[in-house]
């Protein structure tokens, strides 16, 4: 069966970790990807990555859906999805969740995750926190929500970027049942 997957892009800084989320669900046998990237993300894909960055990222989903167009398929209960991921996640789009603040495409559908009872990912970032932050966070995860800071796992030993965007990317993914074997490091203790 197939799976359906939506990935919301804010314009959190961490453009990065979205493009991986991307590249391996696109990789993914039977998962059908939907897109939908905020204007302020718009900005920070073409900042971080590359000026063109954000034609080529939109190539790897199934379907891309305008941030301003609350009436796209996402936006209804009535859509089957498996889940949600946020990533990056901003600290303006993590707010507008915790508070039901569906005011556009990105935010309506994570809303439309949690009041369907779906998992919703957010890989929030923003450093170092306020108190609102925090409390968003944690009414989000009172919502049903996953909070999942994107956060090097030093024992995995990463080598380069790569491998520590791949080892979120893929943990996170994880967390939606997106088959990711191969691209985890996973602890192994070493003999006492
Ligand atoms: C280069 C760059 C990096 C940014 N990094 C962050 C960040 O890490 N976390 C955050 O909450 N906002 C960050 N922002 C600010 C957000 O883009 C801004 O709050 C925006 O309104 C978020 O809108 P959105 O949630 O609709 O994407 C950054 C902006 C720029 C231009």
């Amino acid at each position: 069966m197939t799976q359906r997957i939506i990935v919301g892009i804010s314009g959190a800084s961490g453009a990065i970790f979205g493009r991986r989320i991307l590249e391996m669900l696109n990789d993914a046998a039977n998962v059908e990807s939907h897109l939908v990237v905020t204007p302020a993300a718009e900005r920070t894909i073409s900042l971080e990555l590359h000026r063109n960055a954000l034609s080529a990222l939109s190539t790897l989903a199934t379907v891309r859906h305008s941030c301003d167009d609350v009436s796209a398929s996402i936006a209804s209960g009535s859509f089957r999805s498996d889940g949600m991921i946020i990533a990056p996640c901003s600290m303006r789009t993590l707010s507008a969740i915790a508070h039901g603040l569906a005011d556009n495409l990105l935010t309506r559908a994570a809303d439309v995750t949690l009041k369907e009872r779906r998992r919703l990912v957010l890989l929030a970032r923003e450093a170092p926190l306020h108190a609102g932050h925090l409390e968003a966070m944690i009414k989000v995860t009172n919502l049903g929500g996953i909070i999942f800071p994107p956060a090097p796992a030093f024992y995995a030993k990463p080598q380069t970027i790569d491998d520590i965007v791949t080892q979120i990317a893929a943990r996170s993914l994880e967390l939606l049942g997106v088959a990711v074997e191969g691209s985890i490091l996973r602890w192994d203790p070493p003999p006492t």
